[in-house]
């Protein structure tokens, strides 16, 4: 009998570029992109472009745009499979296995092999349901992410995750896949609905919260701008928000996430359950910029934020124009305890056993917790409320 341990480092790298019009002739991104990896076969490099439908119907050139962009670098040896497939975006593609399917049919009936591309254009729902497909072919296509929401391109589309829905758990299946690469087109984010456009700023709040007191301030100042839909200050924030983001998944030393700790998912324990219980009705930043105003009340009481700092958080929400209380608050279950608070042991389960939250340490700083006083979150609540009730964000639930 013998036993000898064996090991291996695989290490990873990509480019995550911010551009505009990535699909103009002259835009040379993503043929950098295509043509930095090596390509071992030394045939043409294939690709098949899957595009969220309402990018699709927002921006009706596209699809011709994407068409003659490959046609005209056809020459670098890179070559369209087939038309642009329209997928529908939203969480509705998130819902189950058939997106992994559909994915894997077309990759099958256009011959694709493991040296071609996925290039996915979307946001955050359409990336993770199709990176996941992507992850999952023949154990793995290249796959390029064009996010088009605030959300996707500050965060979503950043990481090294994908995933769908199933038995009504959010992300119940999913895989750790870093993309090949990531490219901003801040063009896409002009399209957006002004639910979209905020929703992902919910996510810059919650990392300026655990990150970085000085991007908090700049977002107190750029909040006037960002609500007015200036895209320059839009750009400034996606672009400090996506660098904190991946300095995190970079530097973190747990890409792949297998310790506890979740300084990333500051408010989400309440933000994945109040997307469930509302039935996605709110999207997710919208849950998360509720999940933060909560946990940032919570984070006063319990010292870890000056009341001041969690009325600033409160305040910065509001201004950015995001409603911080919800019906599905009210919901009860048979013990007549918020059915919010199942969210608490969900994402215990889903971290393996001990329940770890982030938690602010003063502004801009992080560390974590084990459990949440339930009373004590009862008062963060009330206070919660009353602040979402006044039209003048209030200070410390006076
Ligand atoms: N993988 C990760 O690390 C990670 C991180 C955060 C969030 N997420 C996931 O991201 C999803 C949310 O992403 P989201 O906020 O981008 O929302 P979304 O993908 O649900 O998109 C919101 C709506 O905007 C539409 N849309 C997308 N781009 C558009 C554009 N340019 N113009 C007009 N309409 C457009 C979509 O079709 C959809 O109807 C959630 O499922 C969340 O769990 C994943
Ligand atoms: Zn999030």
């Amino acid at each position: 009998m013998s036993s000898q341990l064996w090991s291996f480092t695989v290490s990873y790298r990509f480019p995550v570029t911010f551009t505009r019009d990535v699909f103009a002739i002259d835009n040379p991104h993503l043929l950098e992109v295509v043509r930095s990896c090596e390509n071992e076969v030394g045939a043409p490099v294939r690709a098949a472009v899957f595009v969220d439908q309402a990018v699709l119907a927002a921006r009706p050139r596209l699809e011709r745009d994407i068409i003659a962009w490959f046609a005209h670098h056809a020459e670098h040896g890179l070559a369209l499979a087939a038309s642009p497939y329209p997928v529908s975006g939203g969480e509705a593609i998130k819902d189950g296995l058939p997106i992994i399917e559909r994915v894997a049919r077309i990759c099958v009936d256009l011959h694709l092999c493991r040296h071609s591309y996925l290039i996915i254009i979307g946001g955050g729902a359409v990336l993770d349901a199709v990176g996941l497909a992507a992850s999952l072919v023949h154990r793995g296509l290249r796959h390029i992410r064009l996010p088009t929401t605030t959300l996707a391109q500050c965060d979503a589309g950043l990481g090294v995750k994908n995933a769908v829905n199933l038995f009504g758990i959010k992300n119940l299946i999913g895989s750790f896949t870093p993309p090949t690469a990531v490219i901003n087109d801040l063009r896409f984010l002009e399209t957006q609905d002004a639910r979209t456009w905020r929703a992902g700023l919910a996510e810059a709040v919650k990392v300026a919260i655990i990150k970085d007191a000085e991007f908090f301030a700049r977002l107190e100042a750029l909040a006037p701008a960002l609500a007015a839909r200036d895209a320059t200050a839009m750009a400034e924030a996606v672009q400090r928000c996506a660098n904190l983001h991946l300095e995190h998944i970079t530097g973190s030393g747990d890409p792949f996430e297998r310790g506890t700790s979740r300084p990333l998912d500051y408010g989400h324990w309440l933000a994945h359950r109040l997307e469930a219980l509302s039935q996605h009705r709110l999207q997710h930043g919208e849950a998360v910029a509720i999940g933060v105003a909560a946990d940032s009340l919570y984070a006063a009481s319990i010292g870890r934020l000056s009341s001041g700092d969690a009325e600033r958080v409160v305040r910065l929400l509001q201004r950015l124009g995001f409603r911080l209380w919800d019906a599905c608050f009210t919901l009860r279950d048979a013990q007549g305890r918020r059915q919010v608070y199942a969210g608490l042991e969900q994402f215990r389960e889903h971290l393996g056993g001990q329940l770890t939250l982030a938690m602010p340490d003063g502004l801009g700083r992080q560390r974590d917790i084990a459990s949440i006083d339930i009373a004590l979150y009862e008062q963060a609540l009330a206070q919660l409320r009353r602040c979402a009730r006044r039209a003048v964000p209030c200070a410390n639930g006076r």
